[in-house]
């Protein structure tokens, strides 16, 4: 059993002994898979009820530094393709959705050239605050806002495949040693998810002849969701 499955069979006996005398678990499937409980509600009902526990949240010093807002992901819950960016920048802190600033638009761009909307996939940060001046989230700010939030999204979407965009989501998921170079392209995995880094699109702002690698990336990406 690995640290993840350790994780869930814990919070499933927590779940567990909590409940009344006669409780018992009806499991979906005849699979000795441990599931996360969901009380029955629906991904839609159990992302926002995480949403509204952290509407206000003072986990990391971002909180006290200028953000307007806490900027949650945002699209379809059943998605089979999730997107995950840095942090918010000026538009999204102020809006309150994540990637509708010029690297946003440019992501919707990739996301429409693919055959989908942003309504029909998920779009969320590794950090969900904006960092001062757009710098890049430190990496305590990263961790605290990944374990409060980004992987319990992750736990509740359950996507086919995941597309980080950037070197901070890439190392969020797969580890601080990750180098983007090195994996950009590749499918990886976590928690049993297809992985793909790429290139964030601000990085394709100021580079626009890596728009074509991004491009390939996506039919990976296309390609593989056919598969799964
Ligand atoms: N860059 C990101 O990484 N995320 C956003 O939401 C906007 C810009």
């Amino acid at each position: 059993m690995d640290h993840e499955q350790k994780k869930s069979l814990v919070s499933y006996l927590r779940f567990a002994a909590a409940q009344p005398k006669g409780f018992t678990y009806r499991a979906k499937t005849t699979s000795a898979a441990v599931t996360t409980p969901t009380d029955g509600k629906s991904k839609k009902e159990l992302l926002a009820a995480l949403y509204a526990n952290y509407a206000k949240c003072m986990a990391c010093p971002l909180a006290e530094q200028g953000r307007s807002q806490v900027v949650f992901g945002v699209g379809n819950p059943n998605a089979q393709l999730m997107f995950i960016g840095e942090a918010p920048g000026r538009d999204e802190d102020l809006k309150g959705e994540p990637f509708i600033g010029r690297a946003g638009q440019l992501l919707t761009k990739i996301i429409e050239a693919m055959g989908l909307t942003r309504e029909q996939v998920y779009i969320s940060n590794v950090v969900k605050c904006r960092p001062p001046e757009n710098r890049t989230p430190l990496p305590n700010e990263r961790n605290t806002c990944k374990d409060l939030l980004l992987f319990k999204e992750i736990d509740i979407i359950k996507p086919k495949i995941i597309c980080t965009l950037g070197a901070p989501s890439t190392q969020g998921l797969l580890g601080d040693e990750i180098r983007i170079s090195e994996v950009r392209g590749t499918f990886r995995e976590f928690r049993g998810i297809q992985v793909l880094p790429t290139f964030h699109p601000a990085y394709l702002l100021y580079n626009p002849s890596e728009k074509r690698t991004v491009w390939e990336d996506m039919q990976k990406i296309m390609a593989r969701l056919t598969e799964l």
